[in-house]
């Protein structure tokens, strides 16, 4: 379908295809030089001291996980409202996963007060999901840790350049993970790193990443090793020099993205912040966020479902939708552990996310905001008897 406003479109130009292009000339294309050189960039913009360059989000979480000897008989308190991969990553290790429910449909991050009443002696961890880039409340996230002497762990897929008071995300608890997918803020199609102020857990990242061997390839075809040791039975999660590329290109123009990002969302914020029937959550943090997806909430105002609202948008104005997230405790594998989850319930039936990507122009996004009005006005004309007010009356602006 041709989108008059697609969902997301990448960010990309001239300058990632000369940089995949120069590594493919230097002939040393698997993990090696640019790899670290995205490494130290990445260190750089978070303010951590360690960052581990991995194959994708999913395997920086999982690396983060065994990084804090986390396995089986421990638990981890995690939310359901976030992308399978961040509750897998606990699966993978042996240890059990325990929901906890996010705050209110203003604020979809963890709740403390849940995650305080979840824990047993068997707790090890909280694993927060920074959702869209916004912060978790993590003044209150660490003083529970603190007092329970639990380990933090940051899933900060959305959250390249988000801060919570200053502090980089992914840096405030023992440590993060970043995933660069192909619709996320830095791209490298595939692509993830694991942050920490923790040299034991970089360490044991390194040697994960790659199969556990004492030496990596890289380091033997420069003629500094000839031998090595496997230390521990590890994986094969290494990122290449290909991507590491796209990603040192991303990250100069994470700014610019970043602040295109906000003055859109701002003018969201602004367009629908008294519209009765949608909730626009985080109202407070866009300045702060990664603002990696722009979502809303359809309140119990609102006259349509979320997936009648979609279809409208769609079939009616050509605008591209989506939804962050089914709940993770609906999900096959999780079905049977025990999952209170009221706020979190609501919201992945009501929770529908709208375009926002640096490329989008101010334009775009006043059409999106008066589309929404208009299908919430022609519903409440139907619903009073006003002439005029038909659904299906409605053409692209
Ligand atoms: C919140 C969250 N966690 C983890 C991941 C996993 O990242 P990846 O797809 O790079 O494995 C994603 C990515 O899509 C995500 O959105």
């Amino acid at each position: 379908m041709e989108w008059k406003v697609p969902l997301f479109d990448l960010h990309f130009g001239a300058e990632e295809k000369r940089a995949v292009i120069e590594v493919l000339d230097s002939k040393w294309i698997s993990s090696g030089s640019k790899t670290a050189e995205f490494e130290r960039r990445f260190a750089a913009l978070t303010g951590a001291q360690y960052a581990v360059a991995v194959s994708n989000g999913t395997a920086a979480l999982h690396l983060a996980v065994l990084g804090l000897d986390i396995g089986p008989g421990d638990e981890v308190i995690v939310p359901s409202l976030t992308f399978a991969a961040t509750v897998n990553s606990i699966y993978y290790a042996g240890a059990r996963p325990v929901f906890a429910d996010i705050t209110s449909i203003e604020d979809l991050t963890i709740s403390p007060q849940d995650v305080a009443r979840k824990i047993t002696d068997r707790t090890k961890a909280i694993m927060v999901m920074h959702y869209g880039g916004f912060a978790c409340a993590m003044d209150e996230i660490m003083e529970i840790a603190r007092q329970h002497n639990l380990s933090v762990i940051e899933d900060a897929a959305h959250a390249p350049g988000a801060t919570f008071k200053g502090q980089h995300l992914g840096t405030i608890g023992d440590v993060g993970a970043f995933s660069f997918f192909s619709n996320k803020n830095i791209t490298t199609a595939e692509g993830g790193m694991v942050v920490t102020n923790n040299k034991k857990i970089a360490d044991q990242a390194r040697l994960l990443r790659s199969h556990g061997m004492t030496v990596s390839s890289y380091d033997r075809a420069q003629g500094h090793a000839n031998r090595y040791d496997i230390f521990q039975v590890g994986f094969n999660y290494r990122l290449d020099d290909i991507r590491a590329a796209l990603g040192v290109v991303q990250l100069d123009r994470l700014g610019e993205d970043l602040r295109r990002r906000r003055s859109l969302a701002a003018i969201y914020h602004q367009i629908l912040a008294d519209l009765d029937g949608i909730t626009i959550p985080f109202d407070d943090k866009i300045d702060i966020s990664s603002n990696y997806i722009l979502p809303v909430v359809l309140n119990n105002r609102c006259p349509f479902n979320r997936d009648e609202f979609r279809e409208l948008l769609e079939a009616g104005y050509g605008i591209q939708t989506s939804i962050h997230y089914p709940a993770v405790h609906k999900f096959t594998p999780y079905r049977a552990l025990a999952a209170d989850l009221p706020v979190t319930e609501y919201v992945v039936e009501h929770e529908m996310t709208l375009p926002l990507y640096y490329s989008m122009t101010e334009e775009q996004v006043v059409y999106v905001c008066q589309a929404i009005k208009d299908i919430i006005a022609a519903a409440s004309m139907k619903h009073t008897g006003t002439e005029g007010g038909a659904l299906f009356e409605l053409k692209h602006a």
